[in-house]
């Protein structure tokens, strides 16, 4: 059920799942991953080999050296909900040459899993440091297995820091008779050695000399280590931090999911259409949401307007088998330039990054990691000066509803500006960081409500441009996801949902002007559930993909690929460029 079933006959199923859940012996149930996701009540196949599911997205372009495999650990995560993160001891690996240092590093994760389960958000930690937020693959009875891999090169200063360091994985699963799946899990990190010549990254901009984690101590913590953010515009969490005085530069990097009442947020209903209609137990708020994140409690630096990303469970299971959502292996983080604010940050003193979300229900996991660069130039301290900031958003909503039927618009928009200098041994340079945001969204109920169409546009530009050093950075991003959802009401208590969707992410970086990659990824998906109570008892799912990426020096990838229910039926894929 992606949609909150208003209508008498589909109300009855989700009053059939809440008292399930009661049944159930859940420790929290406001806490749990998902009401809405489903996990799959299916017959074994005949098939015994596990299904391996994947994420459609480009290999990771790896130097030609022989890397240092470091396993840094072996777990299962059974019943760990409201308990705290499995932790390991993290130290570099000891046995890896590394004279030129390393020109990649990658994290992997595989995964099996056997039985029934839901798809369970997780997280993974280095000294608080979040490295991968990711969601599981829910398994089927002969059993799954999935491998993600990460470029987490950017975080070399944390993965190679000799200090000890906990590594903290925090993936809330529970284990009854009804949910069997138990997730086996194994990390490997592999360090690939520079190999002298061409040690300058292939044009990738240098690791951060220092990260530091804006996100909740680990200590009796039974949860992630992510801030969990409901309910307001002005509530906000905050973590509190202090950075060396010779840092020149600084990212604040932001990892975002939602979840619960908001985990399809772009499909809430207008507070306005739920008292109208008396539905008590259906989130609202409407179907706008951003991530702000403030400065010691004053200063807007930036907004996050974030991607839909659906989870493996989510709208359909069906859909997802074996092609993933995109983005659901690997959640897309935000930067947000926060160079030009650094002379508020440069006086030794404790200083704190806030995070609201602008009419947010329950829950949204949000943290950070404040990527900072120091001048090595001996003592000398940076200095600067924040010397010009504002923000607007502009929001416009216009609704005409009779009943459950109706059709409802939604628009928004919002800059973020930051301007400051900062003087080091590089010189005196003065940073801009320029932020716009549109959104539009509209919604259309109809069939007394059984029936809802989704259309939603967001548009996100990143600038920062800097006077006297450097060629400006600039990102475009084009998110959309359309989606419409029809339930009719079945025999014995089950409701049959159809599903039709279109999810796509466009990317487009520039340097000095000059596009530097290209990204075109498109999901298409259709199916149909027959759902009862939380649990799927048929269906299908068909899905097709489309990946182009275009990068610098023709580094390019595309891939093709459908599935109908487990089936992959078409998969093409290359590195030859379009243009
Ligand atoms: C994890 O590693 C162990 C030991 O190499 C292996 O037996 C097991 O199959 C691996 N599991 C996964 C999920 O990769
Ligand atoms: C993960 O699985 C792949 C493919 O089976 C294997 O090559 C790799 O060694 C595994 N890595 C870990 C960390 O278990
Ligand atoms: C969130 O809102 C709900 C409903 O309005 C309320 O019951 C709950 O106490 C609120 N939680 C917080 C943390 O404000
Ligand atoms: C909503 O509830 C009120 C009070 O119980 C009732 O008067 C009204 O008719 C209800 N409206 C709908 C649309 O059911
Ligand atoms: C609501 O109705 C008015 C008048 O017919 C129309 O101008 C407007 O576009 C409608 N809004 C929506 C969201 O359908
Ligand atoms: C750095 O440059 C800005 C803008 O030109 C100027 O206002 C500021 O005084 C300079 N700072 C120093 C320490 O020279
Ligand atoms: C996003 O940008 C495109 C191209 O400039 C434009 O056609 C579209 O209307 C924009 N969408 C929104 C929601 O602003
Ligand atoms: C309805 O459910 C009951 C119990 O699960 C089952 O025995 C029966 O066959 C079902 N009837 C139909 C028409 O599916
Ligand atoms: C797969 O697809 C067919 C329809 O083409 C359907 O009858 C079947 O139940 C589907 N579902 C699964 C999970 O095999």
């Amino acid at each position: 059920m992606t949609t909150p079933l208003p209508s008498p006959a589909s109300t009855l199923p989700l009053l059939f799942l809440l008292l399930l859940l009661l049944l159930h012996p859940f420790p929290a149930i406001a806490n749990l991953h998902n009401l809405r996701t489903k996990s799959l009540k299916l017959p074994p196949t005949h098939s015994t080999k596990p299904t391996e599911f994947f994420e459609v997205t480009k290999p990771i372009s790896l130097p030609n050296t022989i890397p240092c495999i470091h396993h840094i650990f072996t777990h299962d995560f059974a019943s760990t909900f409201v308990k705290p993160p499995f932790l390991t001891n993290y130290t570099p690996p000891s046995h890896c040459p590394s004279s030129h240092g390393f020109s990649k590093i990658v994290l992997e994760w595989n995964a099996t899993c056997k039985g029934r389960q839901f798809d369970r958000i997780f997280g993974l930690w280095l000294g608080g440091v979040e490295l991968l937020r990711s969601c599981t693959a829910e398994p089927r009875p002969n059993g799954i297995l999935w491998t993600v891999r990460k470029d987490v090169t950017k975080y070399s200063s944390s993965l190679l820091s000799k200090r000890r360091q906990d590594l903290a994985v925090f993936l809330g699963n529970i284990v009854d008779g009804t949910y069997t799946g138990i997730y086996h899990v194994n990390v490997s990190i592999y360090f690939y050695p520079a190999s002298g010549e061409n040690s300058g990254g292939g044009g990738n901009s240098k690791a951060a000399d220092l990260i530091l984690p804006i996100s909740r101590n680990v200590e009796n913590l039974n949860d992630g280590l992510w801030f969990q953010i409901e309910n307001s515009s002005t509530r906000i969490e905050s973590s509190e931090f202090t950075i060396p005085s010779n840092a020149y530069r600084a990212v604040l990097e932001v990892y975002v999911s939602p979840h619960q009442d908001d985990e399809f947020w772009y499909t809430n209903y207008p507070n306005d259409y739920i008292v109208a209609n008396n539905l008590t137990s259906t989130p609202g708020n409407g179907p706008f949401r951003e991530v702000v994140v403030s400065l010691d409690g004053v200063i807007t630096v930036g907004a996050v307007w974030p991607f839909t990303v659906i989870y493996t469970g989510g709208i359909n299971p069906l859909l997802w088998r074996p092609i993933s959502g995109i983005g659901s292996f690997d959640l897309p983080t935000y930067d947000i330039e926060l160079t030009p604010v650094l002379g508020n940050l440069l006086d030794g003193k404790a200083h704190s990054l806030g995070f609201s979300v602008t009419n947010g229900l329950s829950v949204w996991f949000v943290d950070a990691n404040l990527h900072l660069w120091v001048d090595r130039e001996g003592e000398k301290t940076t200095e600067g000066k924040l010397v010009a900031h504002g923000s607007e958003l502009g929001l416009t909503s216009d609704a005409n509803f009779t009943g459950l039927n109706g059709k409802f618009e939604t628009g928004a928009s919002r800059w973020v500006s930051t301007e400051g200098w900062v003087k080091s041994s590089n010189g005196n340079i003065t940073t801009r960081f320029d932020q716009r945001f549109s959104y539009s969204n509209s919604m259309e109920m109809g069939k007394g409500g059984d029936s809802q169409r989704v259309k939603q546009r967001c548009n996100v530009s990143d600038k920062v441009s800097f006077s006297g050093g450097g060629p400006s950075l600039r990102s475009t991003n084009r998110f959309s996801v359309e989606l419409y959802t029809d339930s009719k009401a079945g025999r014995n208590n089950t409701v049959l949902l159809e599903t039709r969707l279109a999810l796509g992410l466009g990317n487009r970086r520039f340097r000095g002007g000059k596009e530097v990659s290209r990204l075109g990824n498109l999901q298409r998906a259709r199916g149909e559930m027959v759902v009862q109570g939380d649990l799927v008892s048929g269906g299908f799912g068909a899905t097709k993909q489309w990946y182009n990426y275009g990068g610098e020096e023709e580094k390019c990838y595309f891939r093709d690929v459908s599935s109908k229910n487990y089936t992959i039926v078409h998969d093409r894929q290359g590195i030859k460029c379009h243009k």
